[in-house]
C-alpha cells in the first residue's frame, strides 16, 4: 500500500474541532439522542443531510466497543478507496458521480441459490444493527466507527452454500466512468477480496450499509461493504457487486499487487511488522490537534477481538500465514 505523506492529513484533523463540528452536528445529534440504537417503524428511509438517508429500525448490536467514536467528519473525509484516487481526501472529493442505487448483486458458485439480487430485497427481513468497531488500517492508523449493517453470515446462509463452499470471494463494482481512479492501473481492477467460510460466518463480520445511523456515503463504500474488525482494513471491500462461494482460496487485490507484503488472512498482529514499517502501534485519527501528533495507541492482537476469533486460527502459524 502506498505510504501517505504529510499532505494527506485532512483539514478536519488540523482545524480545531469547534471549526467543523457543527456541520455534522445532526449526525452527532442522532447518536447523542440514542436514536441510532432505537428500533423505529417504517418507512425505512427518511431524508437526512448530505444526500444520506436516515436508517430506521436499527437495534444496538453486540460486540460494540465503548471507546469514543470518531466524528462523522473523520470517517467520511479520511478514506482509502483507490477507485476514487490514492490520497486520503480523494474519495470524498471524487465520489460525487458514483450511483449506488439501484444496486444488483451477483451471487455465484457453490450455493443452492445463485443469481442476481436486488440489494433491498436481499437485506429485507434481516434486522439492521449498530456495531461500534475499531478499524485498524495496515498503514498503522485507526478509527472507531459506528457502522450500521447486518451480520454477513445471516445474509450468506440465505443462499444455502454447499459443503464445497470453503471460501467466499467478493468483488467491487467496475465503473471507470463513475470511479476515476479505475482509469489508472494502480491496482488490478476490480478490487477483490475473500474470506474463509468460517470467517465470513463469524458473528463479528458485518455487511455494512450505513454509518452513524445514515446510509453509507459513496466514499465509505455505498451501498454496501464488508467490515471484518479483527483484520486490517483492506479486507473491508467496498461497493460489493459480486459474491462467489468457492472451494479454492480466492485471490485478493493487495496480495496480487504485493504478495510479499500482504497475505490472505491479514489478521491484525502487532508482532508481525509490515516489511516497511512496524505494526506495534497505531495513530488514532482525530485524537490529536494534528494528525501527525495524533495519539499513538498500542495495537492489539486481532485488533482486540481475540477472545471472539482466536479459535478460528488455532494451530495456524500466524507469522507465516499473515
Ligand atoms: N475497497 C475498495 N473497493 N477499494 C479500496 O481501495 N480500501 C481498503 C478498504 N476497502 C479499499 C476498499 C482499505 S486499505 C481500507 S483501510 C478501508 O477500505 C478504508 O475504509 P474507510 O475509508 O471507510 O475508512
Amino acid at each position: 500500500m502506498l505510504i501517505r505523506a504529510k499532505a494527506d492529513i485532512p483539514a478536519s484533523e488540523i482545524a480545531p474541532e469547534s471549526a467543523w463540528f457543527n456541520r455534522r452536528a445532526f449526525v452527532a445529534g442522532l447518536a447523542a439522542a440514542g436514536l441510532v440504537g432505537t428500533a423505529r417503524a417504517t418507512p425505512r428511509y427518511v431524508a437526512a443531510d448530505g444526500g444520506q438517508k436516515e436508517l430506521n429500525g436499527v437495534s444496538r448490536g453486540p460486540f460494540s466497543t465503548d471507546e469514543p467514536a470518531n466524528s462523522y467528519e473523520d470517517i467520511t473525509t479520511y478514506n482509502n478507496f483507490y477507485e476514487f484516487g490514492t490520497g486520503k481526501e480523494d474519495p470524498h472529493r471524487n465520489a460525487g458521480n458514483f450511483k449506488p442505487q439501484p444496486w444488483t448483486m451477483r451471487v455465484q458458485g457453490e450455493a443452492e441459490m445463485t443469481g442476481e439480487f436486488d440489494v433491498e430485497g436481499l437485506l429485507s427481513g434481516v434486522g439492521l444493527e449498530e456495531r461500534v468497531y475499531r478499524m485498524r488500517c495496515v498503514e498503522a492508523w485507526s478509527m472507531v466507527i459506528p457502522w450500521v449493517g447486518v451480520p454477513l453470515g445471516e445474509v450468506l446462509k440465505r443462499f444455502r452454500p454447499t459443503s464445497r463452499a470453503k471460501h467466499v470471494a467478493f468483488e467491487t463494482v467496475y465503473r471507470p466512468e463513475e470511479m476515476p481512479g479505475q482509469k489508472r492501473r494502480v491496482l488490478d481492477w476490480p478490487y477483490v477480496e475473500g474470506l474463509t467460510i468460517e470467517e465470513a460466518s463469524h458473528p463479528l463480520a458485518l455487511l455494512a450499509v450505513g454509518v452513524y445511523g445514515v446510509t453509507l456515503p459513496n466514499q465509505n463504500g455505498a451501498p454496501l461493504r464488508l467490515i471484518v474488525p479483527w483484520k486490517y482494513g483492506f479486507k473491508g471491500i467496498k461497493s460489493i457487486v459480486g459474491i462467489r462461494f468457492q472451494e479454492r482460496r480466492p485471490p485478493t487485490s493487495w496480495n496480487i499487487s504485493a504478495p510479499h507484503e500482504y497475505g490472505f488472512y491479514a489478521n491484525v498482529n502487532p508482532q508481525v511488522d509490515h516489511p516497511r514499517w512496524s505494526q506495534a502501534s497505531e495513530r488514532r485519527i482525530g485524537s490529536g490537534f494534528s494528525g501527525l501528533f495524533a495519539r499513538r495507541v498500542p495495537t492489539q492482537m486481532f485488533n482486540g477481538y481475540g477472545e471472539q476469533v482466536a479459535h478460528l486460527y488455532s494451530g495456524l502459524d500466524l507469522r507465516r500465514n499473515y
